[in-house]
């Protein structure tokens, strides 16, 4: 029996990754947010706790009442809004993560999986095929926290032995809950847009190209990782995933396809920065040599599924 606690679990990936765990796993289940945890028809294998991850006594009094063998850290403030509030970001994205693997190596935790970002490349990393190891520096301070915890995740495996895994997601685009803090939500807010019989205004340019994976996915790839016998880890700082890369337009294309009438126009704000300063498509062959990632849908999958799930949702 493992006994799992997850941090922001109210977010777009908690909020799918507890059913995910849910089927895998025999143990207990301890959802945590800093905001209140809903969690709808309750599981009786899950419970829910108020826990901002900057509260590190908090954070060991759960471990220790409810037995917790493994740690999903997901809590953290996203791109788009870390740029409007740097501080925030670096307190709970860096005083977070410190505090999870402090807690993890005192009360003897057996493994923690750490979600990173492909906002760890800066503007001058390779923007093609970008590889796991790189020496350019983020910008953003969103970028700047997940490299840093990268290299802290790695610090805390060979000083003192902590089974910390993780993965540097791409944009993730779902249906369940609607992202709202990222670079990449635009994905998600053009398939619904469309689904809504509505026009899209897009923030980012319509050649802008970005690595992207469905979360299914990435979900399964996530527990693919985390079940991997440890000698296959042989990447400590963090593994790259992504299924494919698109521009807005090539999206917009794609969802045409369904709804030939959609109209979507370009306006550029802010996030188009930072998108500028991430990679077009990063190199996936770690993940695939050590732990066998390999992701089933293509961009023509995703919006087909996305479209058939969201009918459901919103009419
Ligand atoms: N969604 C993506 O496309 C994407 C891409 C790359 C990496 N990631 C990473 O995956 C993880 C989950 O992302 P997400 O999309 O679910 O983000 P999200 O913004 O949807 O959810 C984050 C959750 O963290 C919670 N949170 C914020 N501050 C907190 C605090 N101080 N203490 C505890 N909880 C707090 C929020 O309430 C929220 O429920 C994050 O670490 C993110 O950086 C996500």
């Amino acid at each position: 029996m493992t006994n799992i606690l997850i941090t922001g679990s109210m977010g777009q990936v908690g909020s799918e990754l507890i059913d995910y765990l849910l089927a895998s796993y025999q143990g207990e289940i301890l959802a945590t947010d800093v905001r209140k945890v809903e969690l709808g028809d309750k599981n009786e294998r899950i419970q829910s706790e108020i826990l901002d991850v900057r509260d590190a006594s908090k954070l060991n009094e759960l471990i220790d009442q409810y037995h917790i063998d493994e740690i999903y850290h997901l809590a953290s403030i996203l791109s788009a809004k870390g740029e409007s509030d740097p501080f925030l970001a670096y307190n709970v994205n860096l005083s977070g993560t410190v505090n999870v693997l402090n807690s993890s190596v005192a009360k003897k935790v057996k493994k923690v999986f750490f979600p990173s970002s492909i906002a760890v490349y800066g503007p001058e990393a390779k923007r093609d095929d970008a590889g796991t190891r790189h020496d350019s520096i983020p910008t953003t301070m969103y970028g700047i926290t997940k490299m840093s915890s990268e290299m802290l995740t790695q610090y805390y495996h060979r000083k003192y032995n902590l089974d910390v895994r993780s993965i540097r997601y791409p944009g993730i685009i779902s249906y369940k809950v609607e992202p709202t803090a990222g670079t990449t939500d635009y994905s998600v807010e053009m398939i619904r847009s469309a689904v809504k019989g509505l026009p899209y205004t897009c923030y980012l340019r319509e050649d802008t190209k970005l690595p992207m994976i469905y979360m299914g996915d990435a979900m399964k790839a996530t527990l693919r990782l985390m079940n991997a016998p440890q000698e296959n880890v042989k990447v400590r700082t963090s593994y790259n995933i992504m299924a494919y890369s698109m521009t807005c337009k090539e999206l917009e294309n794609e969802i045409k396809t369904i709804y030939p009438e959609f109209n979507v126009s370009y306006v550029p704000d802010s996030r188009q920065e930072i998108a500028d300063s991430w990679p077009r498509s990063i190199n996936t062959e770690d993940a695939r040599r050590d732990w066998g990632f390999d992701p089933s849908f293509d961009l023509h999958n995703t919006v087909l599924d996305m479209v058939k799930n969201l009918k459901v949702l919103i009419h």
